[in-house]
């Protein structure tokens, strides 16, 4: 028979639970291979294929936004719930590459689709800001103040990165992905979830230029400032360490064990993290959905992209108990537990 979840807290104070009512995603059209990179840096098939597992990656066009992708997701993701835009009461973009600073991606998103009665925000989280979006949607939605929450993924990471860099270009792709949460009187839906940071890590993941504490000007355009700097090794440490012990928190505060789980939908940055993790908790990798060979890593929408193709190829099956769990830079690092 199959296990029941532990209550959340939160739900049986309110008796309100949240489900995913609708997911969509969105790649743009350009494929870059291995091979292609290779004729861009020093590098070859077999290094990416072997150290990463990535085999292409997609690459939004010059006058494709983060808002244009951010925008052509959530209306997938709207259709399948059959929600009209003007229903959404609060949009949150998670972006490390929002279209600018300032105003939010989410309001160049609310434009696009017609959600005129929603209020519009960015997360800032890196890779992990999907599952913040979660998060804050749950928590919106079980205080009653908010009904129905679009939470959306999406990068433009080919726009900073250094494609001069072997290091780091070869890893990074663009796309979005995007979920509709709302109560709808199911007994389960978003069980658990926890998010975490640690600043002490601001130094291994992060892009120094082109924000307050450093401009780009005249003098410093040519130092490659407003791209991504990373220290693979020790991300790569974290990664597995932060992932690890966010599942754990997830499983247990679900009140669930990892043998219950019918597919883990992991951070897709790198298939070495995720046979480690798969490794650690003991899941066999056959119950991780993947699929970094295609798209690369795509930051925040990673995960959200990943879980439409998952929901859309009926890899999760309605009843299933599915664990996310994403990692990134700040350090961030956010899991959940969702029953289909
Ligand atoms: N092609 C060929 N050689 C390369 C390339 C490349 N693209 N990149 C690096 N190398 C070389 C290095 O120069 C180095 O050569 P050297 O020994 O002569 O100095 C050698 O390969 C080994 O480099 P390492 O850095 O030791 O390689 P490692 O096994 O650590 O793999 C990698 C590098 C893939 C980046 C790994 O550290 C990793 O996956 N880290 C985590 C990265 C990640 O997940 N980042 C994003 C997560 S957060 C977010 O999503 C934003």
């Amino acid at each position: 028979m199959k296990k029941q979840p532990r209550s959340s807290p939160r739900s049986s104070k309110s008796h309100r639970t949240v489900s995913i009512v609708g997911t969509g995603s969105y790649t743009p059209e350009k494929v870059l291979s291995n091979a292609d990179l290779m004729r861009i840096v020093d590098t070859t098939d077999e290094w990416i294929t072997t150290r990463t597992g990535i085999k292409e990656r997609r690459i939004a066009a010059k006058d494709e936004q983060t808002s244009d992708m951010a925008a052509k997701a959530a209306l997938k993701a709207l259709e399948q719930a059959e929600v009209a835009p003007k229903d959404v009461d609060l949009i949150l973009v998670a972006t490390a590459t929002p279209d600018m600073l300032f105003p939010a991606t989410a309001c160049f998103v609310q434009k696009k689709i017609g959600a005129k009665n929603a209020a519009c925000l960015d997360i800032s989280a890196a890779c992990a800001g999907f599952l913040f979006g979660i998060e804050i949607a749950q928590q919106f939605i079980t205080s009653h103040t908010h009904n129905t929450v679009l939470v959306i993924g999406a990068e433009k990471l080919s726009s900073i990165t250094n494609w001069t860099d072997r290091n780091t270009c070869v890893l990074f792709g663009d796309g979005a992905g995007a979920a509709v949460l709302q109560h709808r009187g199911r007994a389960h839906g978003v069980i658990s979830t926890h998010i975490g940071s640690d600043g002490q890590f601001t130094d291994i993941l992060f892009m120094p230029g082109g924000g307050s504490r450093c401009p780009i000007t005249k003098e410093n355009a040519h130092m490659n400032l407003a791209t991504i700097h990373m220290t693979g090794k020790e991300v790569y440490k974290q990664a597995v360490i932060s992932m690890l012990n966010a599942s754990k928190k997830a499983l247990e505060q679900a009140g669930l064990t990892t043998e219950d789980i019918a597919c883990v939908i992991p951070h897709q940055a790198n298939l070495r993290i995720i046979e480690a993790i798969a490794d650690r908790l003991k899941i066999p990798l056959e119950r991780f959905y993947v699929n970094l060979d295609k798209y690369g890593n795509t930051s925040a929408a990673a995960v959200a992209m990943a879980l439409d193709e998952a929901n859309r190829t009926g890899r999760i099956k309605r009843g299933d108990y599915v664990l996310m769990v994403v990692f990134g830079g700040g350090l961030t690092w956010a899991s959940t537990v969702v029953e289909w």
